[in-house]
């Protein structure tokens, strides 16, 4: 076997002789004599020839399978290193395509229940309603008869049960084989399309885990997809019904390999290594920090040797043996050059064990799981003991690091700075993000009635948590303002909640009840409060920052939150995990707004 084969010729390596002990790679096959087929396991000799090596292999028994009387060896040319090797390196990226509606289903649909009937259960009613279903490719093609066959036939593909992830990998592959050969064979479905759809297989941010007993099916399919263009296609479902919503837009694609995360369907894209930062060397030592080396790119960042992790502990401070870290906005302001007033190092915010307690602590020791307000990003942190918490048990440190300014944010603006009652009504911009994920979490526990904005292609996210047409509108444009208006009729908004500028500011601004409250956490837009509640009947207009509550109120809210979250009335938030090394595409990721809750580096 060409395996066994090729296993036999890696101690080539070792017979480097120290003077030449660069990398050597077969280049010519002199005098090959093979002896006997079939042998499964060989006993290999290699002797060094001068200008190569001479091969003999025999089985278990001796009995000689192949003699190579010379495999000559000709040395790697160095390889190029730096930027010259990142410019011939390629990386596939999924880049989010703009949002296609869903066509008039050319022809009919046919969806398979075969393989995974509770996907394709959960499918039926995004599909068309020209959508026929049927158990088995067979039954589909009886009923066809000679009549005309679906135009796209979409086949949810096995996913397995039990911990054997290879066994599973071999059977789903096996199924989809089958299918893949069924379909290709059959004259009568010659015209048709076979969509097939897997749940978790593509790994779209690079990061993260995948399915990995569906995953190999990606690369047998890729295979049929160059022998049969235009036959099959894959796309990649996360596995929520959100996105399972925005299938239709995916099924529009003519893309043969998509896949559909946060209501947003990706495309495959082959960029240069180069173009994408790459990833991050760690620097030598066990303490460093994620910076930025030359303010300006997101190319800049850096992972750069820190000194101050033996510096001893203040009054109330504690250590953390930093885990997972939370990105905000600013953190990638700051990367961009675009606050140089602001010299606080990346990072706000994250999770890990604290591993020493300083003077005055109390409340936490060495040993406990906490999240929290602390700066910097790197293996470890020094926070103030009340700007951190207790994670509720069973949680990831990825899922505590979406946690600290998203909802401390969140819950000063509307208990601590609007005092929000059930009933009341809140304008909620940029709903899917961090501080809104959490706001419309907070909001919604207290019955407070809340109207969002969010990318279009975001709002499935909306639907989930309960939200109505009448009250979802884009966060891009102005029609907010007439949607909402419309929906509220005589009423108006007690509380907006912002981050957004300019006109939309203006808009918002008009949906308020006289004395209401706008509560601004962004900085671009800062207006003067006396001017605002002059213009629009005494509104209460805020600029915010969520650290002007001081330590006691966020150990307080901290405790608040934490008691919510053990009650499982708040949840951690849907995150987008990165490894650190990866730390400029996490960056890229939150300044696009591809995010639904938050990006976390671990
Ligand atoms: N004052 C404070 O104490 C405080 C604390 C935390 C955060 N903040 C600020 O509050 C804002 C929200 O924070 P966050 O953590 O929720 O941020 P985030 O997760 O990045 O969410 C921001 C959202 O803004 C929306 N957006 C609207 N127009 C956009 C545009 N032109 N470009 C990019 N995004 C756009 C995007 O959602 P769509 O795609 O749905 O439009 C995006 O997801 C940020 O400006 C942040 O700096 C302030």
């Amino acid at each position: 076997h060409p395996a066994l084969l090729d296993a036999a010729l890696h101690p080539v390596a070792l017979t480097a002789d120290g003077q030449h002990s660069e990398a050597h790679l077969p280049f010519a096959w002199n005098g090959v004599t093979l002896h006997a087929t079939q042998a499964t396991a060989l006993r290999v000799t290699i002797t060094p020839t001068g200008s190569g090596i001479a091969i003999s292999a025999t089985d278990p028994a001796g009995q000689p399978v192949a003699t190579i009387d010379e495999l000559s060896l000709r040395p790697l040319p160095d390889a190029p290193s730096g930027p010259a090797q990142s410019n011939h390196l390629y990386a596939l990226v999924w880049e989010a395509l703009p949002t296609q509606n869903p066509t008039a289903a050319d022809g009919w649909y046919a969806l398979l229940t075969e393989h995974d009937p509770d996907v394709a259960d959960a499918l039926a009613g995004s599909l068309p309603d020209a959508t026929r279903t049927y158990g088995t490719l067979t039954g589909l093609v009886e009923d066809c008869g000679d009549g005309a066959p679906p135009s796209v036939i979409l086949a949810p593909c096995p996913s397995g049960s039990g911990d054997d992830v290879a066994g599973r990998a071999h059977a789903i592959t096996r199924q989809a084989l089958g299918l893949i050969q069924r379909f290709l064979a059959e004259e009568r479905l010659a015209s048709s399309r076979l969509v097939l759809l897997t749940t978790g297989s593509a790994s779209v941010t690079g990061t993260g885990t995948v399915n990995l007993a569906q995953s190999p099916l990606w690369g047998l399919v890729r295979s049929v997809q160059a022998e049969h263009p235009g036959r099959i296609t894959l796309i990649d479902l996360e596995g929520r019904a959100t996105n399972r919503q925005a299938l239709g837009g995916a099924l529009a694609e003519a893309e043969p390999q998509l896949a559909v995360r946060g209501g947003v369907v990706h495309g495959a894209r082959l960029v240069r290594a180069a173009g994408r930062g790459g990833t991050l060397a760690m620097p030598p030592g066990d303490d460093w920090r994620l910076a930025v080396s030359e303010k300006g790119t997101l190319e800049d960042l850096v992972l750069a040797p820190a000194v101050q992790a033996d510096e001893a502990l203040g009054s109330g401070q504690v250590r953390i043996a930093v885990r997972a870290v939370g990105v905000n906005f600013r953190d990638v302001l700051y990367a961009l050059g675009m606050i140089p007033q602001d010299d606080r190092p990346l990072g706000g915010e994250g999770a890990g064990i604290v591993v020493e307690a300083g003077p005055g602590v109390d409340g936490v020791v060495p040993g406990d799981r906490v999240m929290g307000i602390f700066t910097g990003t790197g293996p470890t942190a020094v926070a103030d003991h009340r700007m951190v918490t207790r994670i509720p048990d069973g949680w990831s440190f990825t899922q505590a690091a979406t946690v600290p300014v998203a909802f401390l944010t969140a819950y000063y603006a509307l208990a601590d700075l609007a005092g929000v009652q059930p009933g009341q009504r809140l304008l909620l911009h940029a709903a899917t993000g961090g501080v809104g994920t959490a706001a419309l979490q907070l909001a919604q526990s207290w019955d407070v009635e809340v109207f969002a904005t969010a990318s279009p292609g975001k709002w499935p996210a909306l639907y989930e948590r309960g939200l109505d047409d009448a009250h979802i509108a884009s966060s891009r444009t102005l029609e907010f303002k007439e949607h909402f208006g419309d929906t509220l009729g005589d009423q108006r908004i007690d509380v907006v909640l912002n981050a957004l500028a300019g006109e939309f500011n203006d808009a918002s601004l008009r949906l308020l009840a006289p004395g209401g409250h706008f509560l601004e956490m962004g900085k671009t837009d800062i207006r003067d409060p006396e001017e605002v509640a002059a213009g629009h009947a005494g509104v209460r207009y805020r600029a915010f920052d969520v650290l002007q509550a001081g330590p006691e109120r966020i150990q307080e809210m901290l405790t608040e939150l934490h008691d919510l979250f053990e009650d499982e009335r708040l949840h951690p938030l849907p995150a987008t995990n990165y490894d650190i090394r990866h730390a400029p595409e996490a960056y890229r990721h939150l300044s696009q707004a591809r995010h639904i809750g938050k990006v976390v580096l671990t």
